[in-house]
């Protein structure tokens, strides 16, 4: 039985470490290492071996064992390399993961945001859903203003809500002036980025929910001279040295005197356009400050709102707003970077 033994070592030894595939390995495996494999039947017929032999043949029985198992994992080893390595070409190109950049409006709210903290101006923000008060009461609009109609504005049912008066989607980021002035004292200077919502019929200039910045500054002794000069350097940051601004007469109910003010930039020129309306403006009415407590003798200040869709239309030469909207990666990818 012991001839036996040393017949099963070796061509066990054979079988396993020239398997020529995991597959071929598999079945030297079996048949010499499994329950029902060569070394397993021969341990069954221990019993048979003579009592004096016996120490020496289960010696030599874990040897085999032991060395056949090693063979077939240091085979098994190799195997699964070559099979690993033949599937791996090092020269193919790897797979790109796609990287991510800011949507093309947030770019241009943080560029606009950016030169105002520069000029000293803290950021201030305001929920989506208003009170009728902030968004016109408060801002001086008396109730038979056209804005409040519901055609124009989105009111909002929420049965059971607390706040006094009816709630709608602000129309315009004027109500964060509101807040912030009913909760802090002056001197004030703040910008308000933030969403909007209007019922406007829908095309490339006009969306039903768009973003505005909001601008308030209230101290002792602020005029139109720093207005003017304020929005003047803005512009200049943003669209270019080249850039001029005008203010034309207009009518807003919470500023006194009130403009639009309009700009010129290459930008547009090379569009074939000149002045392009971009903002409202304007010294902030005594009624406002009398709204929020402030004492209307002591403080004056201005205040201006404008449109960021259309800023940004401008400085990346987009035709059509509703691309903003629609989330179309062949739109958006072209302003990563
Ligand atoms: N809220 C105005 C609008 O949506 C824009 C505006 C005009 C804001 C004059 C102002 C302002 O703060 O002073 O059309």
């Amino acid at each position: 039985m012991l001839s036996e033994l040393d017949q099963i070592l070796s061509s066990g030894e054979t079988a396993l470490s020239h398997a020529a595939s995991l597959q071929a390995l598999e079945d030297a495996r079996l048949l010499f290492l499994s329950k029902k494999g060569a070394l397993a039947s021969i341990t069954e017929r221990f019993k048979e071996v003579p009592k004096d032999q016996k120490p020496l043949f289960g010696k030599k029985l874990n040897e085999v064992k032991s060395r056949l198992e090693t063979l077939w994992e240091t085979r098994k080893g190799e195997l699964e390399d070559a099979a690993l390595e033949s599937s791996v070409d090092a020269t193919l190109p790897g797979r790109p993961v796609p990287r991510g950049s800011l949507h093309p409006l947030t770019q241009t709210l943080y560029r606009i945001t950016d030169i105002f903290a520069r000029m000293g101006f803290s950021l201030a923000e305001g929920p989506d859903i208003e009170t009728e008060f902030n968004n016109f009461d408060a801002l001086n609009t008396p109730s038979d203003h056209p804005a409040r109609n519901e055609k124009d504005t989105f009111f909002v049912d929420l049965p059971g809500h607390p706040t006094e008066g009816k709630l709608l989607l602000r129309s315009q980021t004027s109500p964060v002036q509101i807040r912030v002035m009913k909760n802090s004292k002056p001197p004030l200077r703040i910008i308000c980025p933030g969403r909007c919502y209007r019922r406007d019929e829908i095309d490339a200039t006009h969306a039903a929910s768009f973003h505005q910045v909001e601008g308030l500054v209230v101290s002792e002794g602020i005029g139109l001279a720093d207005l003017k000069g304020t929005l003047e350097f803005f512009f200049k940051e943003l669209l270019g040295d080249k850039t001029q601004i005008r203010f034309r007469p207009h009518f807003f109910p919470f500023t006194e005197p009130s403009f639009e003010v309009d700009v010129s930039t290459p930008l547009l020129a090379a569009k074939g356009k000149t002045w392009l309306e971009i903002m409202g403006c304007g010294m902030v009415d005594p009624a406002v400050f009398a709204a929020v407590g402030y004492d209307a003798e002591r403080y004056t200040g201005y205040a201006f709102g404008m449109g960021v869709e259309r800023l940004a239309m401008t400085l990346q030469g987009v035709p059509d707003l509703r691309h903003y909207e629609q989330n179309d990666l062949r739109f958006l990818s072209q302003f990563a970077g």
